[in-house]
């Protein structure tokens, strides 16, 4: 059996608990909460489902428990065992590190944080809200307990306790597989019936089949008649072909080629000896004119070495005459600058005598002072002045003389200069004329030599090109002769090279017709050997067969899918709730009876009689989703909730959730060590206060029991009181 064991709980800033506040929850023994109105005592134990589910037992969520004084870090935990495995969760409101968030951890590993994620691992680990707060925590609020529960909430908590929401998945499962089976079934049958439609088709083709086998063997049979007669064709055309190939003209072919190359060769050597001859007659023709050019040459040669000689002579004359005439005439220049020299001292001589007597006759005529020695030029000067005039007016008279006769020699001398030049000029035209004499009659003497020279070559060039044309007539009829066998065998040769190309084309043409003729017998061959496909029918034969094996396996499955469909419909029915949960909840019900009796005899001695039901006698089959409460008062016969007082009512849900905690005990093989119960003992009597008290005390010494109450009940006999002040 699972244990679940609540170790503490803790809180801070949680509602009006400001200070840590951490209560011991596993201590197996009877704890007595008790204080005034609104002190805080329905929040301390309110800390628990909190911490669990994020809502107490009034339906307070985050902000509402928020310590309204310190409006954050709100923190409230609880710590607890799973067969032994430590858990804690851990609930923050307004925290400054932590924000709003739930965290639960497995020792120290985080299993989940936030709500959604460990909402459902705590309804795993421990049991949903609900049921947590109609099994364990019986609440202020009696409302909200199984008495008072509409049906559905009612079922709904059965449902949880019995666990029955799992057969719903069965159920809904098992629906799902039937329908994937129905669908396979329908696959089956349409697969039957294809396949049933497919054998005729088959048979049918193969009737087909061995018609086409006939149709090919008479087909065949036809064709080969055809090819027989094409192959005799075939063979007559090759006869008449290689009848044409009788005589051979290759050897033949070969001899005129051979005379053919002979005739060449022939005409080649005759070609040869011509040049030959042509070449020594040119050769000859050639050193005749070199030889003749080199007379002709020599021949200008003497002429002109003549004439040079006699020039040279004439020359020599002439230059002799025409040195001494260039002697003379320098000589003559000579005497010619001398005389201009002396006359022009004579004259500027003149000149000066001509001034001195101008000024003399100018100062005696004038002056009575010397201009020269300053003194006062008396008579006897004077005279001595004109005398002195006179001196050089004679003087002047003795130059003027010598000046004329220094012209008059001058002017001879340059006549003589002149005439000596023309004398010169006329030898030298002289020789110039007798140079062009020569030069004329060498050229005569060269045109001479020239005519001759022209004459012989011209002889020599007539004689050539008659030898040329003997040699030529000689070689001409030879080759003549050999070109006209020549042209003769080529138009044999021609003859032959036709015959052969088409005894080439005969062949090509036999060789063609033999090829066909090979491969129409290979044809022959492959379609002797052709027969009809049987396999064709074998396949078809063979599809039938198999079709019938997969038909066979088809109703085998078909078979085993009915069986399945049995099973599962079996199923169906078990897990509708009709079946295992209707069984279920009729088991719980003895059980439960049972239950409530004991602590109903316990809590009222005997007065009150509480059964459940599933009202399976309204209407037979139909589901049984109404579980009801039945009541009597054994002393008033009251019979109904609504007849019960408040204190009355308040005993039936004590025995309720007592016999609820030790169903979800029994049915989900699990233990709590918790009960919680405020406010438990409103609307009782001291009698009944120690009834219940009782009850308690003995449940208290296998579980930890939180009792709260505003008054102190003494009758509980408390382990613990926490007295809030
Ligand atoms: N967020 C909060 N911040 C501070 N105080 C709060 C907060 N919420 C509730 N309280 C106070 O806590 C008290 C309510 O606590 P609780 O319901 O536990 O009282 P109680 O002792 O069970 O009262 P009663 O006997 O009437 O049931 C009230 O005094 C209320 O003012
Ligand atoms: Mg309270």
């Amino acid at each position: 059996m699972k244990q679940i064991k609540f170790l503490e709980v803790g809180m801070k800033n949680f509602g009006p608990y400001i200070e840590e506040m951490i209560i011991p929850l596993n201590q197996n023994n009877l704890t007595l909460i008790t204080g005034p109105n609104g002190i805080g005592k329905t929040m301390i134990i309110d800390a628990i489902p909190f911490s669990l589910y994020g809502t107490t037992s009034k339906g307070k969520k985050g902000d509402d428990v928020v310590n309204n004084v310190v409006g954050q870090n709100c923190h409230t935990w609880l710590t607890f065992t799973s067969d032994d495995v430590p858990y804690r969760v851990d609930r923050y409101h307004k925290h400054s590190k932590y924000g709003n968030t739930v965290v639960l951890t497995q020792g120290k590993k985080e299993l989940g944080k936030g709500q959604r994620d460990i909402s459902p691992l705590i309804e795993t680990l421990i049991v949903p809200q609900r049921l947590f707060m109609n099994t364990l925590f019986f609440g202020q609020n009696i409302k909200t307990f199984f008495t008072d529960l509409t049906d559905t909430e009612k079922k709904e908590i059965f449902r949880k306790i019995l666990d029955l929401d799992k057969y719903t998945t069965y159920y809904d499962e098992t629906v799902k597989r039937l329908k994937e089976l129905e669908e396979l079934k329908n696959q089956i049958s349409n697969e039957l019936s294809v396949k049933d439609t497919l054998i005729p088709t088959f048979k049918k083709q193969i009737e087909l089949l061995h018609e086409e086998e006939k149709e090919f063997y008479r087909r065949k049979q036809m064709i080969l008649e055809t090819y027989e007669r094409d192959l005799s064709e075939l063979q007559k055309v090759i006869q008449n072909l290689t009848s044409l190939l009788t005589t051979p003209v290759d050897d033949l072919l070969l001899t005129v080629n051979q005379q053919i190359a002979d005739s060449r060769s022939a005409l080649l050597n005759i070609k040869q000896e011509e040049d030959n001859e042509t070449s020594s007659l040119t050769n000859a023709k050639t050193s005749k004119i070199y030889e003749l050019n080199q007379k002709s040459q020599t021949m200008k040669d003497e002429a002109k070495q003549e004439i040079s000689k006699q020039f040279d002579e004439l020359s020599k004359v002439f230059d002799d005459k025409i040195l001494n005439l260039r002697k003379a005439v320098e000589e003559l220049q000579q005497v010619s600058t001398e005389t201009q020299v002396n006359y022009t001292r004579l004259s500027s001589k003149l000149e000066s005598i001509e001034i001195q007597i101008n000024e003399l006759t100018r100062n005696v005529m004038s002056l009575s002072i010397c201009p020269t020695c300053l003194q006062i030029l008396n008579e006897q000067n004077k005279t001595n002045l004109k005398k002195k005039i006179e001196e050089l007016n004679q003087e002047k008279q003795k130059l003027d003389e010598s000046i004329k006769q220094s012209y008059s020699k001058k002017t001879g001398v340059l006549q003589q200069q002149l005439d000596k030049n023309n004398e010169l000029k006329k030898v030298t035209e002289e020789k110039a004329v007798k140079f062009n004499e020569q030069q004329t009659t060498l050229t005569g003497k060269y045109r001479e030599i020239d005519v001759k020279h022209q004459a012989l070559l011209v002889e020599l060039q007539s004689r050539s090109d008659q030898a040329q044309a003997e040699i030529r007539k000689k070689y001409m009829e030879k080759k003549t002769t050999l070109e006209k066998t020549s042209v003769s065998l080529f138009s044999v040769k021609q003859k032959y090279e036709a015959q052969i190309a088409e005894q080439k084309r005969i062949q090509v043409s036999i060789d063609e017709n033999k090829s066909k003729l090979s491969s129409l017998l290979n044809t022959i061959k492959e379609k002797t050997e052709e027969v009809f496909d049987k396999n064709r029918i074998e396949l078809v034969q063979e599809k039938i067969n198999s079709i019938q094996t997969e038909i066979k396996e088809l109703h085998k499955q078909q078979q085993l899918y009915y069986k399945q469909e049995e099973v599962l419909n079996f199923w169906k029915s078990g897990f509708s709730s009709l079946g295992i949960p209707s069984l279920l909840i009729d088991e719980s019900i003895p059980f439960m009876n049972e239950r409530i009796s004991y602590y109903l005899d316990k809590i009222s001695n005997g007065r009150y009689t509480v059964s459940f039901d599933t009202l399976k006698a309204i209407k037979t089959g139909e589901y049984r989703d109404k579980i009801s409460v039945n009541v009597l008062d054994n002393i008033t016969k009251a019979n109904s909730r609504i007849q019960l007082s408040g204190g009355q009512t308040r005993l039936v849900d004590i025995g309720t959730i007592l016999t609820l905690c030790d169903l979800q005990s029994t049915v989900q093989n699990v233990t709590f060590n918790l009960l919680l119960f405020d406010e438990i003992f409103d609307s009782l009597d001291d009698e009944n206060i120690g009834f219940v008290s009782k009850v308690l005390k003995e449940l208290s010494r296998q579980k930890s029991l939180f009792i709260i109450s505003h008054v102190y009940i003494e009758q509980l006999e408390a382990d613990n009181v926490i007295a809030l002040r």
